[in-house]
């Protein structure tokens, strides 16, 4: 079986198209507010936020709550799930795809060693990065290069992996892709291909704080089986719309710190409860949202773990067979 990665070109070549988003990005980045789909929003929320996470911080030491949220932080769980699809080509039936999401990698010195731990346990084709990978949202990025290097030599499968950025990411890093090993996707689309038949991968830039019009040039309406990677839930009904079949996305940690039974006491999301964390559904499409595999304000995890999640693409009349088999068992 010959495998094959296309990357989409239009007007401009993939160089011009990147050069144009990193000008863009980086103005971006130097601005107070967020740039979000329905305009701009102040950042200066995150100051009192900050002073919250200390109080946080303070509070769990006096309980004696700290360790058990700091050791919390090392128990991520592998999560395995089948996606079901009507349209999935015959050479992607069992297609096992890995999604690491919110690394913040540089968070506590143990992180790297608990996420290449989980990786290890896992088996997989390929595998998709769905942003955050530094604790910060500005300033340095350098020092989680190495980290980063280490976890994508560990994603080396049949297709190397793919990485979309978050809003804690800098358009800098993507100088680097030669270097870590992984294939950024910025409002672009390529494909899979085994043989002559083919999936689609769209991954968009960070709609949470650098949303772009470009952002929405991602989506592409052409057929077939269709995976959008973006951050954030917040473009899941233009993706739904353009009949995606799946979408991976990241961003809330699922919470991080949830009250017991798991629900979360802030998210920053506001697209509802229901896109928190796991499973949601956008007319035919299939979304999930990761609770993330690392940590960001504090380095704690309460009712909350973190996750790699790998996907097995499914056909749905495999399903539907599998039904029959149970019944007749
Ligand atoms: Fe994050």
């Amino acid at each position: 079986m010959s495998n094959q990665i296309t990357y989409f070109q239009d007007y401009y070549t993939p160089q011009q198209r990147r050069l144009i988003w990193a000008t863009t990005r980086s103005v971006l980045e130097t601005d107070h507010f967020k740039h979000k789909r329905h305009g701009r929003k102040s950042k200066s929320h995150w100051n009192y936020f900050k002073r919250i996470l200390n109080l946080v911080v303070w509070g769990s030491k006096i309980t004696g709550l700290y360790q058990k949220g700091y050791a919390n932080v090392g128990q991520i769980q592998i999560n395995e799930f089948d996606v079901f699809s009507d349209n999935l080509p015959a050479n992607f039936i069992g297609f096992r795809i890995l999604q690491l999401s919110d690394l913040h990698i540089d968070a506590t010195p143990e992180l790297v060693h608990h996420i290449l731990h989980a990786i290890g346990q896992t088996s997989f084709d390929w595998a998709v990065l769905t942003g955050d990978y530094r604790q910060e949202s500005s300033g340095n990025y350098q020092h989680i290069l190495e980290s980063m290097k280490e976890v994508c030599s560990q994603l080396q499968k049949e297709f190397p992996p793919v990485a979309i950025l978050g809003n804690h990411d800098t358009w800098l890093m993507t100088q680097y892709e030669k270097h870590l090993g992984v294939k950024f996707l910025i409002n672009e689309t390529m494909q899979l291909s085994r043989d002559n038949q083919s999936i689609f991968i769209s991954g968009s830039d960070d709609p949470f704080s650098f949303y772009t019009d470009a952002t929405l040039e991602t989506f592409t309406n052409r057929p077939g089986f269709k995976i959008a990677l973006v951050h954030t839930s917040e473009l899941a009904d233009i993706a739904a719309q353009n009949n995606y079949n799946l979408y991976l996305c990241g961003h809330t940690h699922g919470g991080q710190i949830c009250l017991p039974g798991g629900k979360a006491i802030i998210s920053h999301q506001a697209e509802g409860e229901g896109y928190i964390k796991g499973f949601w559904k956008v007319d035919q499409m299939t979304g999930y949202t990761s609770s993330g595999c690392g940590v960001s304000g504090v380095p704690l995890r309460f009712n909350c773990p973190g996750e790699i999640t790998v996907f097995t693409l499914r056909k749905s009349i495999y399903q539907a067979n599998e039904r029959l088999v149970k019944l007749f068992r």
